[in-house]
């Protein structure tokens, strides 16, 4: 099983190769009333704070819990007007109806949902819902590009360890896990096609921040790049789920 402390051990280089999620994941949020200033927000998985930052620009009143402690560094000098705690999702443990919002962002493979859905859903406020994202790295829906061939020929060479939980392209698999329990509802759901253009370097920083690549495996998509003119156009998916409280 890859390890989710992995994020940390490459924090500096999480930070710096990770794409921000696009314009029209912030546009949606804000259309559903999620972005609200004053508005108290609760990030799980924050990582180095790219969604953080979605809340904080929204003038919101924001915890962020982390557990690597180096990605917390990187969080805290950044957003110092952000209470930042570290701890896994499961052991932190909100005040009950003390949060409007609560989003996970490429995070929520990693929780203990037995554990932290039924605190999130002690901890909502009346109206408030949880938000969860991801980046899709690779959109499936399409044709694949030259450099997707080459990505799954890197992948299908190696014995790679899978992910927690479904498949990450099954958002609908995604939304039957966090509802099962009968504490949650599909409130809104979608997924936000983009685009980004990499050249070698990004993409060999990207890739070496991926939990189920190695460094090597990296390289060699490095490599792919250079072979086919330099930069590429990768097409990547943001499923977005957002729960409201059951009944
Ligand atoms: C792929 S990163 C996503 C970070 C950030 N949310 C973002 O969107 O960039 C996954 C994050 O989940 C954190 N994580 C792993 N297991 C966790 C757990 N049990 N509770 C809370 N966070 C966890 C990792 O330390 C890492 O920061």
């Amino acid at each position: 099983m890859p390890d989710p402390m992995h994020f940390d051990r490459h924090a500096a280089l999480y930070d710096r190769a990770r794409p921000p999620y696009p314009d029209s994941l912030r546009d949606r949020l804000r259309q559903l009333g999620l972005l609200t200033p004053g508005r108290r927000a609760l990030d799980l998985g924050a990582g180095s704070g790219q969604a953080t930052r979605l809340l904080v620009d929204a003038g919101m009143d924001v915890t962020a819990v982390e557990p690597g402690p180096a990605l917390a560094d990187i969080l805290q000098q950044r957003f110092p007007q952000v209470h930042v705690v570290r701890s896994t999702a499961e052991e932190y443990v909100p005040e009950p109806g003390s949060l409007d919002l609560v989003t996970i962002a490429t995070a929520v493979h990693w929780f203990d949902l037995d554990r932290v859905l039924p605190s999130l859903r002690q901890a909502l406020a009346p109206g408030g819902r949880v938000a969860v994202w991801r980046t899709v790295y690779g959109d499936t829906s399409v044709p694949p590009s030259l450099f997707r061939e080459r990505v799954q020929a890197i992948a299908d060479r190696r014995d790679a360890p899978a992910r927690p939980g479904p498949d990450e392209t099954e958002t609908e698999a995604w939304a039957r896990l966090l509802t099962a329990g009968g504490l949650f509802v599909v409130d809104h759901r979608e997924e936000l096609g983009w685009s980004i253009v990499l050249d070698a370097d990004g993409i060999q920083a990207l890739f070496t921040t991926f939990s189920d690549w190695s460094e090597a495996e990296a390289e060699q998509a490095a490599e792919a790049v250079r072979e086919l003119g330099g930069t590429v156009v990768e097409r990547y998916v943001t499923p977005l789920i957002v729960l409201a409280p059951a009944g």
